[in-house]
């Protein structure tokens, strides 16, 4: 093993140059729409291999659905959809699991392919690095609004194209700007996951809340009520990280733990490298500076 556990994926040696990348994970349906739902699982799915630095090489499918009750072509659009973002990654579906269960739930574990010097830990970060993200927060809630018919798939559908969108290219370019650490935001939020990157406790994160890029209609569901319970547990369990150095209202604080699925990189950078990501195109905001400090995240 290359890469303590608790890392986006498991890395294991392969030969002299190469180490091997492996990751599963499944999710239960965030949009109505079956083929939608199959892309995001596929995206939400490659996104640890990315996030370490590597390129997925080959995927299984794992379906779990209401056998009696869930018409076969449901699966079958599905799995179209998995298989559409896995034509976009490159990465052949080479076999599979089904089977019996009470709600249906998808996802893929997935095999990488990483150079050894190309690994990208989660908690590396150096100090004076920038942080970047490279898509918007608020995922968990918007779908909150969808589950809770406040909101259409048309009112997200920004959202929704982003959770569809592969990491590929901002893992890309993180590797070749020789990025000093990497993870993506997932279920724990983004504080979660910083606390992950400063798990070293050497480094603070200075956290700008002006720069950090927001969905639309985020903060105004957040306001009536519509945020995921996987939100609260995240501050319950985070929140003695944070340090709020200017007021917060409390829908913003709550964007911060907000669970996400198949959400950006965050990526931890030096200045002078940003430019492969302004010359890139790619969708990306610099929310933060790595200093010396004891594993906080200060927020002004
Ligand atoms: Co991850
Ligand atoms: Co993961």
């Amino acid at each position: 093993m290359l890469v303590p556990p608790g890392d986006d994926a498991g890395v294991r040696l392969l030969d002299e140059n190469r180490a091997l990348v492996e990751t599963v994970d499944v999710i239960t349906p965030l949009v109505n729409d079956p083929f939608t739902f199959g892309k995001i699982s596929a995206a939400n799915s490659l996104s640890d291999i990315y996030a370490m630095g590597g390129r997925p090489f080959s995927a299984l499918s794992i379906i779990g659905y209401p056998a009696c009750d869930y018409p076969p072509e449901l699966i079958r659009e599905i799995l179209s959809g998995v298989c559409y973002v896995l034509d976009q990654a490159g990465v052949p579906l080479i076999g599979g699991h089904c089977f019996d269960d009470g709600e249906i739930k998808t996802g893929l574990s997935v095999t990488g392919i990483v150079e050894k010097g190309h690994i990208l830990r989660s908690d590396t970060p150096e100090e004076g690095d920038l942080l970047i993200i490279t898509k918007p927060l608020g995922t968990g809630v918007l779908t909150t609004a969808l589950k809770g018919e406040r909101a259409t798939e048309q009112d997200i559908k920004e959202a929704i194209d982003f959770m569809c969108m592969l990491n590929k290219e901002a893992s890309e370019i993180a590797v070749k700007a020789g990025a000093t650490a990497c993870t993506d935001v997932t279920g724990f939020g983004l504080i979660g996951h910083l606390a992950r990157m400063l798990s070293q406790k050497e480094l603070d994160l200075i956290l700008k809340k002006d720069k950090l890029p927001v969905f639309n209609g985020v903060i105004e569901f957040a306001d009536r009520g519509l945020v995921p319970e996987g939100a609260y547990k995240n501050r319950q369990f985070f929140e003695e990280l944070v340090q709020y150095k200017s007021p917060l209202n409390e829908s913003f604080k709550l964007l911060l733990f907000d669970p996400q699925t198949s959400g950006g990189l965050l990526i931890a950078i030096k200045e002078g490298k940003l430019k492969s990501f302004e010359k890139s195109g790619i969708f990306y905001r610099v929310i933060g500076r790595f200093i010396k400090g004891t594993g906080r995240v200060q927020i002004i």
